[in-house]
């Protein structure tokens, strides 16, 4: 924390990096940067800076590594686990003025862009190629590719392309210790020693300021169709997500909603309900390929058990609207108040069991509570929201993440740790483990400026 008669001359000397329009010292201004997008996690900060390039970042931290001031980066502020916002009086360093994207390299099949484009802006920049992309999630209009990095971000195709890490050719970026790391050439083949650009990927900007990468793109498959399938309970959704996993190749998306939060959902958004009757689980399902996949999917579909009723849309208006039962729900949830969101994978044959159990668990701890569940259930990888409990009663954390530590699953799937989860690292991490990585948090940041209130507890 800065004393306040040093915020003045902190507030020139960054002023004189990036020019004083690019220094936000306003309070109104500021606000958006210091409360995080569940509204659970706020701060405050003297300032925020916003670079134009690569040696404007490295100026920032060699200064606040002088001054002993720490540092928040942020990018599109759409994190879920409180790692972005200044918590403790950081500096944020925001990287939404470094949003440059180059002209897609076709042939190498990558492109580089900085670290403040967001992802719809990446996927768009690929997509005109002839190219994807292909990770892809609910907050891509502002969730940036630095944000994307620094939390090793997951979303709804990791089960046919991987999450973010899987797309990583080459990054740049600033370390705690304010020197420039850049590795840009793209070569897929190169096992020169220490992986840095993996390294950073799922650090949530606690060893480097990530400014640019050089990103792997993939085929663009014209030909897609989804389907809503309703299912007559969670393990007849599980086991046919199994089946499909198995028989469809194409298949780049398995998601899972239950009636209550599609009920949720269709309230606040004035949809029409699905189906013509409810049903206790949904699975969105799609498959993407250079031929049309509906007769496979079709095929497969027609062989799964417990199966209901099934929605099928082909084109792109179709597709959209399906798509809203499932993605709405960060927000339909979020108008209930400030939620506990717990992200976790669970092992596949444990996941129907910890489905129909973790709502009662809750319920014991806290009563009026409400659990809801969906998320990414071809990988396992299920959002457990919490909402009507108070935003620092911690216990109800407990109680969710120490289960999902007993059943063998990742407290973090794909959000992070951030400040949200840290005092639960150990759950998932051994001792040595949690030190090795503090060895590397001192090798890069010595000093510990850089976001020292998320992941490390
Ligand atoms: P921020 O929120 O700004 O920051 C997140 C973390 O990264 C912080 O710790 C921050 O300090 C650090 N950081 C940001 N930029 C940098 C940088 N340049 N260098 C170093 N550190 C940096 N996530 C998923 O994985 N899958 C999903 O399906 C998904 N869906 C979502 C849907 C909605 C509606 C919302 C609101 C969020 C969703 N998220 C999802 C969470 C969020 O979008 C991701 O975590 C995303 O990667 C964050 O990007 P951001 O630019 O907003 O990062
Ligand atoms: C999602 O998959 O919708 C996200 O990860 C956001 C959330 O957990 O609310
Ligand atoms: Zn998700």
């Amino acid at each position: 924390m800065v004393p306040a008669d040093a915020f003045g001359s902190l507030v020139a000397a960054l002023g004189d990096i990036v020019g004083s329009a690019n220094v936000i010292t306003d309070a109104e201004a500021r606000r958006g940067y210091e409360i995080d997008w569940t509204s659970r996690f706020h701060g405050s900060t003297p300032a925020v800076v916003r670079p134009s390039n690569v040696n404007e970042v490295a100026a920032i931290v060699v200064l606040c590594r002088r001054e002993r001031v720490s540092i928040v980066p942020q990018g599109g502020n759409t994190g879920l686990v409180g790692g972005g916002v200044p918590l403790a009086g950081e500096v944020v360093v925001s990287l939404q003025r470094m949003s440059a994207i180059d002209p897609v390299d076709v042939a190498a099949r990558q492109v580089t862009a900085q670290a403040g484009a967001t992802l719809a802006a990446v996927r768009a920049a690929a997509n005109a190629a002839g190219l994807t992309y292909p990770v892809d999630l609910g907050a891509r209009d502002t969730a940036t590719i630095g944000g994307n990095i620094a939390t090793n971000a997951g979303g709804i195709n990791l089960i046919r392309y991987g999450g973010t890490r899987e797309q990583l050719v080459g990054i740049e970026a600033v370390l705690g210790n304010g020197e420039i790391v850049r590795r840009m050439s793209g070569l897929v083949k190169d096992n020169t020693g220490y992986h840095l650009p993996s390294l950073l990927c799922g650090s949530e900007g606690t060893l480097g300021i990530v400014t640019a990468a050089r990103l792997r793109l993939t085929t663009r498959y014209d030909h897609r169709v989804t389907a809503l399938l309703a299912f007559a309970s969670v393990e007849a959704a599980v086991a046919g997500v199994a089946v499909l996993r198995t028989a469809i190749d194409t298949l780049e998306a398995a998601e899972i909603v239950l009636d209550a939060g599609v009920r949720l959902v269709c309230a606040c958004f004035d949809l029409r309900p699905p189906f013509a009757r409810p049903h206790p689980v949904y699975v969105l399902v799609e498959a993407a390929d250079a031929t049309d996949p509906t007769a496979e999917m079709s095929a497969a579909v027609a062989s799964l058990e417990g199966l209901e009723d099934v929605a099928v849309a082909d084109d792109d208006g179709r597709r959209a609207q399906l798509w809203r039962y499932r993605e709405e729900h960060t927000l339909a949830i979020g108008t209930l108040g400030q939620p506990h969101k717990l992200d976790v994978t669970i092992p596949q044959h444990e996941l129907a069991t910890f489905m129909g159990e973790i709502p009662t668990r809750v319920s014991r701890y806290a009563p009026t509570a409400s659990t809801w569940l969906f998320g990414h259930v071809g990988d396992g990888n299920i959002h457990v929201n919490v909402t009507g409990v108070e935003p620092d009663d911690d216990g109800i954390d407990e109680v969710v993440l120490g289960h999902v530590a007993e059943v063998g699953g990742s407290i973090s799937a794909e959000h992070g740790i951030g400040t949200a989860k840290k005092r639960w690292l150990h759950l998932n991490r051994s001792r040595a483990e949690i030190d090795a990585m503090r060895a590397i948090k001192r090798a890069l940041d010595p000093d510990g400026i850089l976001n020292p209130n998320v992941l490390l507890p």
